[in-house]
Parts: structure tokens; C-alpha cells; sequence
């Protein structure tokens, strides 16, 4: 491993800021210097990027990805009563937007090739108090949108797209946040389009929703001290803001290396008996903000443990399905067998996963798994 004597972590973002050093620089230094943290020109400015990125009229900058979720469930008009169904494998901020909102959550299960919402599990589950649905499109795969769209149609109910892990991925030439009522968008870290800190935004193509959702964000303001609703601080910072727009401009070109380093992953593994690699959709290609394998349930803890050996970190996303959680079977007292969503909870293994990852990494990586398994 001479030339590789260094660990390889699951995500890189010391790789990223270096490959963009100089601008990100100059980004931070000019917030710094106009003395304008909150709001202004640059939260403004990256909003209209990102709708023109994601292909909407109009975007909701956001404190976070579940402020987002929570603002877009508020501005559709939900609440107490109404239930939204989610599925049954995502990170837990979905369950909770849901459940901070007072509405009442309602799992189903996944498809177990894409790892996201299922219409047919939808149909399954959903009853006359159904108001809304979050498809989540997991590991930056989107949902098979237009059956859970026609279903929503024919039952008038909402879709609210969980794009945190999203950004930029296509559906049929459509892009996530798109296609629903709105979109909802993390800019964690470690997300293909990361802050510095905490942010998130709504997407939406209705007016009326940006307006109301826009207000709730801002202390249900319409001007500085005119207050029409009830609201709340869920505000993106100026800082964050400038680092996303640095970041913006490179997305497509990350994405686009995402796609080759997943590519390479399948090439180089998909010969191994015992793993299997994610599915290629022509139609739906993934931005890979994971690359997830699934491995034999018995066999996973050490596949880790050896490669974590091998100085090569990775993870599980997610070890306990949401139908598993404690939060969901002790304090929220759902009981609901999600078949999919456990088994892969228990099979799946995010291998590194950044677009400086190189050639000679990926292929240490994939001999060390091929070692595991052929021993
Ligand atoms: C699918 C999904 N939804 C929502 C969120 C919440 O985003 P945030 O951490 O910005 O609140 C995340 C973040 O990890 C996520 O992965």
C-alpha cells in the first residue's frame, strides 16, 4: 500500500475544499468582509441557483434538510389528523418532520432494487386521512416517481420529494425536487452539495406554496416587523450560502465523477458471488451521494472490521429501519412489518464514496474485498 499508505475515509471534504481552495477563499473572506451574516444579496443569489439548478421558478433557503421537510408539510396545510406516509428505509428526518408537524406517520415498504417508495406499498397503506406522501430518493436514486405521481393524482394527495441525498439526480429528464408539490433538500457536509454548517431549501413550481413556505421560514413575516402567521427561524446563514454557491458551479462535474467511480465499483465487483452491486437506471441515473452494496447479513460485521484493517472506512446507512427504531415501536407505538426495508437494513455496506477518490484507491479498495471474500 506504499503509495497509499494513507486511510480512506468514507467521504473526503478536507479533498473537496482543496480542489476549490482559492475560490472558497475569496467566497468566505467576501461574506466576512460586507458584514452581512443573515440573509442579503448572497442567500438570495444562491437561491435562484438552485431553482434554476434544480429547474423550478422558485426556492426557500432553510436553517436545515428537517426544518425543510417540516416547513414544506406546514406550508401544505398539514398537521394534527392527517396522516403522511414514508418509507420505511431513510435517514429518521423524515419520520420526524412528520411527527414534529403533528401529523401522524405511516411506514411502507421499499422497493428493494431502488431502495426507495414503492406505489404499490403506498396503495397498500394509505386510507381516507392519507394527505400526503415523502418519497425519499435514497443514496441519490430517485423513487420511481410517476406511479407514486398518478397515484397522488387519482387520491389527492400531496408528494413532498425527500431530495437530501438528491441533488441533481434525473428522472426521465426530470430533476429531484421537481417533480412533486415540493422538494426538499439537505445541504449537510457530507451531501453531494454540502455547507460548512447546517442548511437545506425548499423547491417548489407553485407561487403560493413558495410565498406561504417562504413566510414560515422567516418568523411568518412578510416585510422586517409586519407578522401575518405564526413562523419560525429556519433561516440559511450568508456564510452557507456563499460556500453553496461556490460548490454549485462544480455539482455537475462531481456528479458526473460520482457516476465513473460507481461505474468502476460495479465493473469491479459485480463478479463477486456474494455481493450485489447497485442497478443501473438508464432512465433514473443515480448522483451516488452513497455507494451501497448489499452483502450476506452473516457476512457484514467482518467484511467492516476487515477493511477497516486495511485502513478503508465504510458504513451502514441505515442499521435500523425506521419500522425498527425505538423512537417508532416504544415511543410512537407504530407496529408494522416493513420486510424490505429490515432485510436491507441488515445486508447493506456504504463503501467510500467522494469524487477525489481515485483510481488507485477504488482498486485497493475492491482487491481487499475480493481478498475478503475469496478467503
Ligand atoms: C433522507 C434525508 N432526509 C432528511 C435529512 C435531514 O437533513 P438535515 O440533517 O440537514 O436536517 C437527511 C440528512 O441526513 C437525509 O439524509
Amino acid at each position: 500500500m506504499s503509495s497509499l499508505s494513507k486511510h480512506i475515509p468514507l467521504v473526503d471534504l478536507v479533498a473537496q475544499y482543496y480542489s476549490i481552495q482559492s475560490e472558497m477563499d475569496d467566497a468566505i473572506s467576501g461574506v466576512i468582509h460586507s458584514g452581512r451574516f443573515i440573509g442579503g444579496e448572497e442567500v438570495k443569489k444562491f437561491a435562484i441557483k438552485f431553482a434554476g439548478f434544480s429547474n423550478v421558478p422558485y426556492c426557500v433557503p432553510c436553517a436545515n434538510g428537517t426544518d425543510s421537510l417540516e416547513i414544506a408539510l406546514a406550508a401544505l396545510g398539514i398537521g394534527k389528523g392527517d396522516e403522511v406516509i414514508i418509507p420505511a428505509f431513510s435517514f429518521v428526518a423524515t419520520l420526524e418532520a412528520v411527527c414534529n408537524i403533528g401529523a401522524t406517520p405511516v411506514l411502507c415498504d421499499i422497493d428493494p432494487i431502488r431502495y426507495t417508495m414503492d406505489a404499490r406499498n403506498v396503495e397498500a397503506v394509505m386510507t381516507e386521512k392519507t394527505k400526503a406522501i415523502i418519497p425519499v430518493h435514497l443514496y441519490g436514486q430517485m423513487a420511481d416517481m410517476h406511479p407514486l405521481m398518478l397515484l397522488a393524482g387519482v387520491n389527492n394527495f400531496y408528494v413532498i420529494e425527500d431530495a437530501a441525498q438528491a441533488h441533481g439526480a434525473e428522472y426521465n429528464g426530470q430533476i429531484a425536487g421537481s417533480i412533486g408539490h415540493m422538494g426538499s433538500f439537505s445541504f449537510y457536509p457530507g451531501k453531494n452539495l454540502g455547507a460548512y454548517g447546517d442548511a437545506g431549501a425548499i423547491t417548489t413550481n407553485d407561487e403560493q406554496l413558495y410565498n406561504l413556505a417562504f413566510k414560515i421560514a422567516n418568523h411568518g413575516r412578510t416585510s422586517k416587523y409586519d407578522h401575518e402567521i405564526v413562523g419560525r427561524n429556519s433561516r440559511m446563514d450568508s456564510l452557507q450560502a456563499a460556500v453553496l454557491s461556490v460548490k454549485l458551479a462544480h455539482l455537475r462535474e462531481w456528479n458526473k465523477r460520482r457516476f465513473e467511480i460507481a461505474n468502476r465499483y460495479i465493473q469491479l465487483l459485480e463478479d463477486i458471488e456474494q455481493i450485489t452491486v447497485p442497478v443501473i437506471n438508464d432512465q433514473s441515473k443515480s448522483v451516488y451521494h452513497l455507494f451501497v452494496i448489499r452483502v450476506p447479513k452473516s457476512k457484514r460485521d467482518d467484511l467492516m472490521k476487515y477493511l477497516a484493517k486495511h485502513s478503508i472506512e465504510t458504513g451502514i446507512h441505515y442499521p435500523i429501519s425506521l419500522s425498527k427504531l425505538k423512537v417508532t415501536t416504544e415511543q410512537l407505538k407504530i407496529v408494522t412489518n416493513c420486510p424490505q426495508s429490515e432485510k436491507a437494513s441488515e445486508e447493506v455496506v456504504s463503501l467510500p464514496m467522494y469524487p477525489e477518490l481515485t483510481e488507485a484507491q477504488q482498486e485497493y479498495i475492491c482487491n481487499h474485498i475480493q481478498d475478503f471474500f475469496s478467503t
